[in-house]
């Protein structure tokens, strides 16, 4: 299997991540979670982890707390979406699972310089502000990443924090920046994938039909994400946005992208924070990520269902 770090902002549709990579023990080894702050304060993101990992029937894995906030601009959070406790919709007991000692960026860092060079996966699907900050703290780590497959940024389907920006991105504009040109492989997957990934009624109700614990929380978790896409965008479901990073590790061919530049804007007040996409390679910058466009949305809830199924 492939060695993992998740770092995360839970948030349901990162739970959702989560849980499918848990289910994958064959394709995938979670070294460990990292929370971020991101649609909740840390407190709540740490806390979230911990439950969904209890709901997985994985109450050993290590979760650690990172960054409290972005690097150096003020917290902004997605309560509006996520609800008040960032994971609203089932009602799920409190962990009872311990956080880890050690903070999230010292992890991370410990974990790439331990494992042998080019075998550890990071997962960010939140800001990018703990990444970044074990980059800023540790360069050598840089070159020991085999991946960095992230949820973030968006190219045709543009903006959903601000009219250019995707909230991960948005959140931390200077850690994106830095994790973008730290040089490893980097694995983009951007609001144009994932706003094909739409939990539709019968998607949903096969969740619910699973008859576990899990499919029952995934179901309410994306029967109440649902709500804001579909008042605010007329969307036909929830979206999906972080399992696509987990889903893309066991079946990458469920993806299409274009391996091109990716720069980020962080200097703009109208545009901060925008993925700026070279999808057309008209800038001659070079290439320093795999962007993805498109995406097999039944393939994909068939691997979900059937993953989750297996918790
Ligand atoms: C991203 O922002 C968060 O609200 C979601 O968890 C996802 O990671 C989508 O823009
Ligand atoms: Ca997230």
């Amino acid at each position: 299997p492939r060695k993992i770090i998740i770092d995360t902002d839970p948030g349901q549709d990162d739970a959702v991540a989560i849980l499918l990579a848990l289910a994958s023990p064959e394709e995938i080894e979670v070294l460990g979670i990292t929370a971020v702050a991101g649609n909740v304060p840390l407190h709540l993101t740490e806390k979230n982890a911990r439950i969904v990992c209890e709901l997985a029937g994985r109450p050993e894995t290590r979760v650690f707390a990172g960054c409290d906030a972005p690097l150096n601009r003020r917290l902004v959070t997605a309560e509006h979406v996520h609800g008040k406790t960032g994971l609203d919709g089932p009602v799920l007991p409190d962990p009872t699972m311990p956080l880890q000692d050690a903070h999230g960026v010292e992890f991370i860092i410990e974990t790439l310089r331990a494992e042998p060079a080019g075998t550890v996966t990071l997962c960010p699907l939140g800001p990018l502000t703990n990444i970044a900050t074990a980059l800023a703290r540790a360069p050598d780590i840089a070159g020991r990443i085999e991946e960095i497959v992230l949820m973030g940024g968006a190219y045709f389907e543009v903006g959903n924090i601000t009219p250019t920006a995707e909230f991960n991105i948005y959140v931390d504009p200077e850690a994106a920046k830095a994790v973008f040109a730290c040089g490893a492989p980097i694995t983009v997957m951007p609001l144009d994938v994932t706003h094909k990934a739409l939990v539709t009624k019968p998607r949903n109700d096969a969740f619910r039909s699973l008859g576990t614990a899990p499919g029952m929380a995934v179901a309410q978790m994306t029967d109440f994400f649902e709500r804001f896409d579909r008042e605010k965008y007329g969307s036909e479901g929830a979206p999906l946005h972080d399992p696509c990073v987990t889903a893309y590790l066991i079946r990458p061919e469920l993806f299409t992208g274009r391996h091109i530049n990716v720069e980020i804007e962080t200097a703009s007040d109208l545009t901060l924070g925008m993925t700026v996409a070279d999808w057309w390679r008209v800038s001659g910058r070079p290439a320093n990520a795999t962007f993805m466009g498109d995406l097999d949305a039944d393939g994909f809830f068939a691997l979900l269902t059937d993953r989750i199924g297996r918790l």
